[in-house]
């Protein structure tokens, strides 16, 4: 597609380089982006590839693009750039009518009875795993990694560690890893692999399947098999798997990423750590094994922490559309075909709407302060509109149950100087893996 006319946008491209602002872009996106912020302030034009993209920084954006304009955008066409070849038919590769078909079944899957069955299966893993993590200097992203494929590789396909443990998590890594990868086909890159590990993949579950549709159990699987909208419409064989392998796509490396940002929060804030301790002990004494995901809902204070982690580290850092009309922005004009890029993390860090922007300070978040409330859709982390995050309170709940165990058996901690070196794109990780100094503590 020929790049519409982004004359009037601020900005200059790099145009003779054949990869345009690629190579600056991904060796440090917030230097990057600073300077073009400085520059040109706080709309202007980047090319990728032979893509110029129109990023939108200013506090508008969000509610502009993704509520208020939602139909004039597209979202299959800015995700096709990354993820056609992996996820051809996942959710956020569609639009319009498709899209709020296929969003109303695959929504009976987070519905309540579904919540607490996946609960239940979490709560086989979760404390019999954080028992056995005994070393006292790990890296905190492979290990929260590691652990989230083992919870989904149960909770979503309802297969255990032992069938088949080996061959399919590797084809799962290295689809989660080609979903944040470059899409450069080439042999041995990670998008490569990736696209390999689709085909596996789909042959493992289409075996699997009329096992899951005869005899349904609580997995996601099981659910996406058999599930039903309002208007009694199912999906068919290809649409199930297709959907499962995105969904497990959506959720592995967010849920990771924000249990590690978490994790170095309270490492640095040790105030926030005995906080949410005794939170989570008095939860425990309270509930014992017999809480539901409404209970955990209630855990006020890991709910402040953990939004504000999730506004100082979102694990997506903008979200792509295409202009499926010729539209107006302020004083710019976004013709027809445009890639726009709205930038959640800018957002989140916006002086006008924050205070103090760059302090961790849960607080912001309380009844009084509700800072979040200042400018809507300024606080995106899981999006907005038509594509608002479908798997958000599953995240919040598994993100709320593995710390809140994880409290109660450990200790961890970094230097007071230690600045967790982040890689902000495609998905926010840390670079180091997060290495930090942990112990078990004996409670009485
Ligand atoms: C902290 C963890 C998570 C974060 C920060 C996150 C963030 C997001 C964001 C920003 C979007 C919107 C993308 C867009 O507008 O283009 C999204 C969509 C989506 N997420 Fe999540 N996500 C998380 C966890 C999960 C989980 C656990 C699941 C499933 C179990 C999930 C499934 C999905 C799906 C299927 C979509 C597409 C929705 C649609 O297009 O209608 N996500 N997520």
């Amino acid at each position: 597609m020929k790049n519409p006319d982004l004359s009037e946008i601020p900005g200059k491209t790099s145009s003779l380089l054949p990869w345009g602002d690629l190579m600056a872009f991904f060796k440090n996106y917030h230097r990057f982006k600073q300077k073009k912020l400085k520059k040109y302030g706080d709309i202007y034009k980047v090319r990728i590839l032979n893509r110029e993209i129109c990023t939108l920084h200013d506090k508008d954006s969000a509610r502009y693009t993704l509520v208020e304009h939602d139909k004039d955008f597209n979202s299959k066409e800015a995700w096709d750039l990354l993820l056609k070849d992996l996820f051809p038919n996942g959710l956020m590769l569609m639009d319009g009518k498709k899209h709020k078909h296929h969003r109303s079944i695959i929504a009976e899957a987070f519905k309540k009875k579904p919540m607490e069955g996946y609960l239940d299966m979490m709560k086989n893993i979760v404390p019999n795993h954080i028992k056995k993590w005994n070393d006292p200097h790990p890296k905190m992203f492979p290990l929260l990694k590691e652990f989230t494929l083992e919870i989904a590789l149960e909770v979503f396909f309802g297969i255990d560690k032992n069938q088949q443990f080996t061959k399919i998590n590797k084809a799962i890594t290295d689809i989660v890893d080609a979903s944040s990868a470059l899409p450069i086909k080439l042999p041995f890159t990670p998008y490569t692999k990736g696209i390999k590990a689709r085909k596996y993949l789909v042959a493992f579950f289409k075996d699997l399947l009329p096992e899951r549709k005869n005899n349904p159990k609580k997995d996601l699987f099981s659910i996406l098999a058999t599930a039903k909208n309002e208007d009694g419409e199912s999906l068919n064989d290809e649409q199930i798997i297709d959907h499962l392998i995105f969904i497990l796509m959506a959720a592995h490396d967010t849920t990771a990423s924000t249990q590690t940002s978490f994790c170095y929060f309270l490492a640095k804030h040790p105030d926030w750590q005995d906080k949410l301790r005794t939170e989570a002990i008095d939860f425990y004494k309270e509930h014992g094994d017999d809480f539901t995901a409404k209970d955990l809902r209630k855990l006020e204070q890991f709910g402040l922490a953990l939004k504000e982690t999730l506004r100082r580290f979102p694990p997506l850092t903008s979200v792509g559309r295409v202009a499926t009309k010729d539209l107006n922005y302020k004083e710019y004009s976004i013709p027809k075909n445009t890639h726009v890029s709205v930038d959640i993390e800018q957002n989140h860090h916006n002086p006008n709407v924050w205070s103090c922007p760059n302090s961790f300070d849960p607080e912001r978040f309380s009844k009084e302060r509700s800072e979040h409330t200042k400018c809507p859709y300024t606080y995106t982390p899981f999006g907005a509109g038509a594509h608002y995050c479908i798997g958000f309170s599953f995240a919040e709940m598994q993100i709320k149950y593995v710390i809140s165990t994880l409290l109660l058996s450990h200790e961890w901690s970094v230097d007071q100087a230690y600045e967790m070196p982040v890689q902000p794109v495609p998905l926010q990780v840390p670079k180091d893996g997060l290495p930090v100094r942990m112990k078990k503590i004996k409670r009485s």
